[in-house]
């Protein structure tokens, strides 16, 4: 497996988002996001351990696309802080900030290496959550369009690659998408996607009812948000169990929404058997997507489904990402994609002799590459590829007891190592091979 494996063109690079690397949360003019508040209440982060420097990119970007480019990526995938640019969401805006993401896109372009700026991953202005309760408003919509147009003014004339949410809710990505498209597409001729957290999800048998089972699981992952895209529509199977409680969209908003992507942004990690509760033997409850109406398994038989990193939600299933590509090449009649998330977990107390050593890691990224090579080979239209992460980083809940980075981040000084698996990277992606 080499750079010429994959299409003349094809980019690879690694993946970050804001909140989780940049750190100076409250300096600079900064106004504060959801996660700044929820990261203070006692017993939600592994050992209650806040993002405030996490590892200093805001100061140490340079470094790391030095880092970047010495391991031969080709691209970036960062996300903006929305706070950072408009602290209270709307209105002021923080001079400040606009130049942090000048003087990084400025250097990645410098270095040669394709900035992918994505709008939100996660970190909604504070203020915008106090005055409407956030995602839950249709007023998000234009305060996020507005967010959005004023990055597309300011940045677009460099980045071309725009994601607008990470997970989204359709309409407010959407709403953005149609400013770009009415005003900046043209001329700043760039593209605009999504992103979808995308598990794959095998029926644990082939009888229907566990067949039905993880179709329905699929449908209530990720056709709920390329469904509507593809087909104006929600899919059937949440039409039937939703029902009234799922919003219906006004004729104006399915022209919207329909054929309203230039790529999909597909973040694959892992993969999961499923069944019908009904007939499940090991039931498993994860609580929070009681409509789906069905029952997760680890393992089959007692044989787990793959090998464990260290997050309890990941398995190694390297099969798991070929059969994702192809469904959505199939089902959606293979729209242009982008896998923009793929990586594992190592825990986070370990030393950095043991963290350099990740054999595991890229025997992770060699399955799946090979896998996505395979769905490439057989005809899925994949442009790009980018490894989450670049850096051991703030991994949401689990704080710092999760090391998802190719380098390895000493929390005492910050100092960076890079792995074996970024070595590997960077012998892979050698440019003069033949
Ligand atoms: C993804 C998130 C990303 C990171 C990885 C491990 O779902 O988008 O921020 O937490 O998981």
């Amino acid at each position: 497996l080499n750079r010429q494996s994959f299409p003349k063109g094809f980019l690879f690079g690694t993946a970050t988002s804001a909140y989780q690397v940049e750190g100076e949360t409250h300096q600079d003019g900064r106004g504060p996001s959801i996660w700044d508040a929820f990261v203070k209440i006692p017993g939600k982060i592994a050992n209650n351990a806040t993002a405030e420097i996490t590892v200093d990119q805001y100061h140490r970007y340079k470094e790391d696309v030095d880092l970047m480019q010495n391991l031969n990526f080709d691209a970036y995938r960062f996300s903006i802080s929305w706070s950072r640019i408009f602290p209270e969401g709307t209105g002021k805006i923080n001079w400040n900030g606009v130049a942090y993401y000048n003087r990084l896109i400025d250097y990645l372009i410098q270095k040669g290496i394709t900035p992918y700026a994505n709008l939100y991953h996660y970190d909604l202005p504070l203020a915008l959550e106090q005055k409407y309760q956030g995602l839950l408003s249709k007023q998000v919509v234009d305060d996020f369009a507005d967010y959005a147009e004023f990055c597309f003014k300011t940045f677009g004339d460099r980045v071309k690659n725009w994601m607008t949410f990470n997970e989204p809710r359709v309409v407010a990505a959407l709403a953005a998408v149609q400013r770009y498209r009415q005003n900046y597409q043209e001329k700043q001729k760039g593209r605009i996607g999504i992103l979808l957290d995308f598990v794959w999800f095998e029926p644990l048998t082939s009888s229907k009812a566990d067949n039905d089972a993880a179709q329905r699981a699929r449908d209530f992952h990720v056709g709920w948000f390329i469904h509507p895209i593809v087909y104006g529509e929600y899919p059937n199977t949440m039409q039937n169990i939703v029902k009234e409680r799922l919003p219906n969209f006004t004729e104006e908003e399915v022209k919207m929404v329909k054929g309203s992507i230039d790529f999909v942004g597909i973040n694959q990690y892992t993969t999961y058997f499923m069944s019908d509760p009904k007939i499940s033997t090991t039931p498993k409850d994860l609580g929070y997507q009681q409509d789906w109406n069905v029952t997760f398994n680890f393992a089959k038989n007692g044989t787990p489904i793959g090998p464990r990193a260290h997050s309890e939600w990941l398995y190694n299933v390297p099969w798991g990402m070929y059969k994702a590509l192809m469904y959505i090449k199939e089902r959606y009649s293979n729209p242009t994609m982008i896998l923009s998330e793929n990586g594992m977990d190592d825990p986070g107390n370990i030393t950095l002799t043991q963290g350099q050593n990740d054999t595991t890691r890229i025997k992770y990224y060699r399955d799946y590459l090979a896998q996505l090579k395979k769905a490439v080979d057989d005809g899925a239209n994949l442009t790009g590829y980018f490894a989450w992460s670049l850096l051991d980083n703030f991994e949401w809940l689990s704080g710092y007891t999760s090391r998802f980075g190719i380098v390895y981040v000493d929390y005492k000084d910050l100092k960076r190592y890079p792995k074996m698996s970024a070595l590997w990277f960077k012998q892979l992606l050698k440019r003069d091979q033949k």
